[in-house]
C-alpha cells in the first residue's frame, strides 16, 4: 500500500520578473497553465490524498481550470511572502500531525513524478524529511559587499534546493511559524525546518524541474514538457 501524502502549492505570487500581465502561474504551455502542470504531477504520485493550493487574495484565474473541481484540491487565500502562503494552505490540510506534505512550486511545472517517487521512498525510508536537490556543477563564489571574491566554496558539497519539500505536516507548521514570528527568512521549508535542528535528506533532482523565473525559461520548459516521460 502507498505511504498516506498530501501536497501544497504555493501559488500566490505575482511573478513579476517574468515582465507578464498574468502572474506567471497561469502563464500557458501546451494548452495547460505552469499551475495545472505542476497540479497535475503532484495528483499523479499514489498515495497523494489532497492538494491544497494557496491563491492571491486577487485572484479571479483559478476559477477557469478544470482541475479545481477535482475533489481532492483544495483553495486558500495566501500571503505576502511565500512562506506565508504555504503555512495558510499547511493550516487548512485535512490530515493529522503524523502526515507527510509534500510543499512544491507552482512556477516548476516540469516535475516527474518518478523523482517524487525517489523523494517518498528515502524520506520514508529514514522517517525524516527530505527534498529534492540538483548538485551544483559550477565553481561558486562568496562575495563580499564589493563584489570581490571572499572564497571559493567546496563544490562537492553544494546543492541546488528544489521542490517538492516532504515533511511531517506538524512539525513543517511548528517550523514555519517559529520562524516567521522570529522574522527570520525563509526561503524553502527546509530552511524553516533547519533552524529547528531537523535533518533534512537530500534527494538528487533533475535539471527539468528547474523553477521558471524570467520570460527566457519558458522556452525551455515547453520544450521539457513536450518530450514528457523521455529521459532528457
Ligand atoms: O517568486 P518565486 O518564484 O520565488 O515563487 C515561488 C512560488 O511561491 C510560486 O509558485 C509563487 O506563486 C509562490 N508564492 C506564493 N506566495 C507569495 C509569493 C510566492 O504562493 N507571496
Amino acid at each position: 500500500m502507498s505511504t498516506v501524502l498530501h501536497g501544497v502549492i504555493p501559488a500566490a505570487g505575482t511573478g513579476s520578473r517574468m515582465g507578464e500581465s498574468i502572474p506567471k502561474q497561469y502563464l500557458r504551455l501546451g494548452g495547460k497553465t505552469l499551475l495545472e502542470h505542476s497540479l497535475l504531477a503532484l495528483l499523479g504520485v499514489p498515495g497523494m490524498q489532497t492538494v491544497t493550493l494557496a491563491l492571491h487574495p486577487h485572484d479571479t484565474l483559478a476559477r477557469s481550470l478544470d482541475l479545481l473541481s477535482d475533489s481532492r484540491v483544495h483553495t486558500v487565500t495566501g500571503g505576502p511572502q511565500r512562506a506565508d502562503s504555504v503555512l495558510a494552505a499547511l493550516r487548512a490540510v485535512p490530515a493529522n500531525a503524523a502526515d507527510w506534505v509534500l510543499v512544491h512550486d507552482a512556477a516548476r511545472p516540469c516535475l516527474q513524478v518518478a523523482d517524487v517517487q525517489r523523494l517518498v521512498a528515502r524520506v520514508i525510508a529514514r522517517q525524516a524529511g527530505g527534498i529534492l536537490a540538483e548538485p551544483v556543477v559550477d565553481t561558486v563564489k562568496l562575495a563580499d559587499e564589493h563584489g570581490r571574491v571572499l572564497q571559493t566554496l567546496e563544490r562537492s558539497r553544494l546543492w541546488r534546493a528544489q521542490t517538492p519539500q516532504m515533511f511531517r505536516l506538524g512539525e513543517l507548521t511548528e517550523a514555519l511559524e517559529s520562524a516567521l514570528a522570529a522574522g527570520d527568512p525563509v526561503t524553502d521549508e527546509a530552511s524553516a525546518m533547519e533552524r529547528l535542528g531537523f535533518a533534512v535528506n537530500l534527494v538528487g533532482g533533475s535539471s527539468r524541474n528547474f523553477k521558471v523565473t524570467l520570460p527566457e525559461d519558458l522556452a525551455l520548459a515547453e520544450w521539457y514538457l513536450s518530450r514528457q516521460g523521455e529521459a532528457v
